[in-house]
């Protein structure tokens, strides 16, 4: 049976891991995701129901699919997303469901999403003060973030991460506070490196601040990071490189998805909530698979849809070239 081969594309990738984007709505406006004003969303109609979503998973479990993400826009304001967890985690070869969140909404769905079968949360979090959070967000909402993470912890999520974009003229002054932030809650912070995905085409190579930078100020203002090795790594590392201080009380991480591109080690592919599979953030193609779920199409059809989408898979991105072209849909369409 074809449908049962593991999804290893033209570079030999073996890919196990399905990012399910739920809506593409947010209540904050992130400056390197979303436009400041007349943000145009998908119509409800368009997006995957509950039921469209758990039919796709089902279908790529058996293709090697074991560890699902949900991501958005903002995950939480799509209703009763614990409904779908509880769907999702039932799915047998299910191993791993994590939700990227701002942490906005998560203070009063933390308990509810864990019960449902969520194990682990990473919160959208660029700063620890309401002023500079707005400067990210434009929006207020710092303290219900806070509240949230505390929350998750309480809930019994572990781990819960913060994952904060790093800006140059931006992200300097919060790698201090995150640094003593890490140590004081058990919260792992991974820095992740502003990449090409902003609706207002913004982005320039000068405003990434890079990871190496962000190591050397944690090292000499709070003490030397030390590389996890690999057996003690969570495992759930994905493309962040993790560090421990060196008195093994705080970790944290980075995504150097510029200074250091992870191409050739990713296991993701991706599908928005209007039903399009990606095998890139940054791809310039993508395939209907919702027309495939309300069609009638047999289970082999969308399995066929995924082993096509994952052959074309390119080699890489192509940020650190002039070649390269920001896809048209920004980060909030097509999820994080
Ligand atoms: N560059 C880097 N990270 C981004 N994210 C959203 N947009 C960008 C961008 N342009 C982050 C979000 C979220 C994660 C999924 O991606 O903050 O934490
Ligand atoms: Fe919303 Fe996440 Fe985009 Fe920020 S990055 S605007 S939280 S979807």
């Amino acid at each position: 049976m074809s449908a049962q081969l593991p999804l290893i594309d033209s570079f030999g990738r073996l890919h196990n891991n399905l990012r399910i984007s739920v809506t593409d709505r947010c209540n904050i406006r992130c400056f390197y995701c979303m436009p400041a004003e007349d943000v145009q969303f998908m119509d409800k109609s368009e997006l995957l129901t509950f039921e469209e979503i758990e039919r796709f998973v089902r279908v790529a479990v058996p293709m090697g699919i074991d560890k699902l993400r949900l991501t958005g826009g903002e995950p939480l304001v799509r209703r009763e997303l614990n409904t779908l967890v509880a769907k999702l985690a039932s799915i047998p070869g299910v191993k791993d469901i994590g939700l990227t969140t701002n942490g906005i909404m998560l203070a009063q769905q933390a308990q509810g999403l864990y019960d449902a079968g969520l194990r682990r949360i990473n919160v959208s979090l660029d700063a620890l003060t309401p002023e500079k959070f707005k400067k990210f967000t434009r929006r207020d909402g710092f303290e219900q973030v806070i509240e949230g993470i505390r929350a998750a912890q309480r809930a019994g999520f572990d781990p819960v991460k913060i994952n904060a974009v790093s800006v140059r003229g931006m992200t300097e002054d919060e790698i201090v506070p995150f640094g003593h932030f890490a140590r004081e809650t058990g919260v792992e912070v991974r820095f992740i490196e502003y990449m090409p995905l902003d609706a207002d085409n913004a982005w320039e190579r000068g405003k990434v601040l890079f990871a190496h930078e962000i190591i050397e100020t944690l090292s000499s203002s709070i003490m030397p990071l030390r590389p996890i090795e690999e057996e003690s790594a969570s495992g759930h590392g994905g493309p962040a490189t993790e560090f421990e201080f060196d008195d093994g009380v705080g970790r944290i991480g980075f995504i150097a998805s510029v200074s250091q591109p992870f191409c050739m080690s990713c296991n993701r592919i991706r599908i928005t909530a209007d039903g399009k599979l990606r095998n890139c953030l940054f791809s310039m193609e993508e395939t209907d698979v919702r027309s495939l779920l309300r069609g009638q199409a047999p289970d082999d059809q969308i399995a066929n849809a995924i082993r096509s989408s994952v052959a074309a898979k390119k080699e890489g991105h192509e940020i650190n070239t002039a070649r390269f072209i920001q896809p048209e849909r920004p980060m909030y369409s097509i999820g994080g």
